[in-house]
């Protein structure tokens, strides 16, 4: 007997295994040349909170900066979107605090706002939804535990009538390459509604010895984040990498414009990953790649606006003009 059926979305939600997805992704990066390890992965419980220390740290300058343009334009962000009810949406939201400052604005303001804070770390929705929720009472909060993409697709089956205001901060744009950052601005595109808004924070090409403090910084804080990465595949896929026979290497592409990170091996040696049944040879100070950081000019901005189907409705910048929040409308 022969014949053929549709697996059903319940039936293929079931078959998702992130952790065969990361399983796959180690092994197909360490198979390639140069080797490479995908950043989506720094942040499990460990790794999130080493970023919020990185975010916290001196030589870190986007979230401060980010923070500053947040208290001096939050009101104008906000005049410039919203003339009725919000729904905030804040993507990749962490611990929400720079997004606690344009709420705190919100409620001055008077603006009906509904907050959904959007995280792939458990912990982190969990502690900013009873927080926010504890500091406006006001403010109905609904977290989702998910990926960005998931997020997005959550977000297009949304019908009621308040306008979105989709929060995309901290230059998690950057993580992505050209081509992916202009795919990933049409999927938000076709998740939102004319008249939307986004608002994304860039990091601004700058004085290169500020770019190498703040991914090579003192409390080597961004080492152990890039460190994790290995502890990581040894707790769950059975690896046993040896994280001080690595070296954290950040160093910046002119041409790119982008801050590179890489793991560097210190000698030659040999790391079994048990759960995909390899071993991987590592010649001595070969590199493995872990992360790109994007940094755009303001030019880059107004074209990957236009060229993604947004209007800039506004561009906020810090003092030191280091970095910017711009606001898109969707134009559909
Ligand atoms: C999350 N992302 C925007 C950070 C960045 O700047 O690329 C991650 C990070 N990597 C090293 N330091 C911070």
């Amino acid at each position: 007997m022969s014949g053929y059926r549709v697996l059903e979305s319940s039936e293929l939600s079931k078959l998702r295994d992130p952790m065969r997805d990361f399983g796959l992704d180690v092994l197909v990066g360490l198979s390639e040349k140069p080797k490479k390890l995908d950043s989506r992965y720094f942040y499990d419980e460990e790794g999130s909170r080493l970023f919020q220390s990185i975010m916290n740290c001196e030589d870190y300058y986007p979230t401060d900066s980010e923070r500053e343009i947040l208290e001096n334009h939050g009101r104008s962000i906000l005049a410039n979107c919203a003339s009725g009810p919000l729904n905030v949406i804040d993507l990749g939201a962490g611990d929400g605090a720079k997004t606690k400052i344009l709420l705190s604005a919100a409620v001055q303001m008077g603006i009906d706002c509904r907050y959904v804070p959007i995280d792939i770390s458990e912990a982190a929705v969990a502690g900013v939804t009873a927080n926010i929720g504890a500091e406006f009472p006001g403010i109905e909060v609904d977290g989702l535990v998910c990926e960005y993409t998931d997020g997005l697709n959550w977000l297009s089956y949304q019908d009621d009538d308040r306008r979105n205001l989709l929060l995309f901060l901290g230059s998690n744009i950057g993580n992505f390459d050209k081509a992916r950052a202009r795919a990933f601005l049409r999927r938000q595109w076709t998740s939102l509604r004319d008249g939307d808004y986004t608002l994304i924070g860039f990091d601004l090409k700058k004085d290169i010895e500020v770019l190498l403090r703040a991914y090579n910084d003192r409390d080597r804080l961004t080492e152990r984040f890039n460190l994790n990465l290995l502890t990581r595949i040894n707790r769950e896929l059975g690896g046993n990498f040896r994280t001080d026979a690595f070296r954290h290497y950040g160093t910046y592409d002119v041409f790119s414009g982008a801050m590179v990170s890489y793991l560097v091996s210190l000698e030659e040696q040999t790391v079994e990953i048990k759960s995909l049944g390899r071993s991987f040879h590592f010649e001595e100070w070969e590199p493995v790649h872990t992360e790109y950081s994007y940094k755009y000019l303001e030019s880059d901005i107004v074209d990957l606006a236009g060229d993604t189907g947004y209007s800039i409705e506004g561009t906020y910048r810090d003092s030191a003009r280091g970095f910017v929040d711009s606001l898109w409308r969707v134009d559909k």
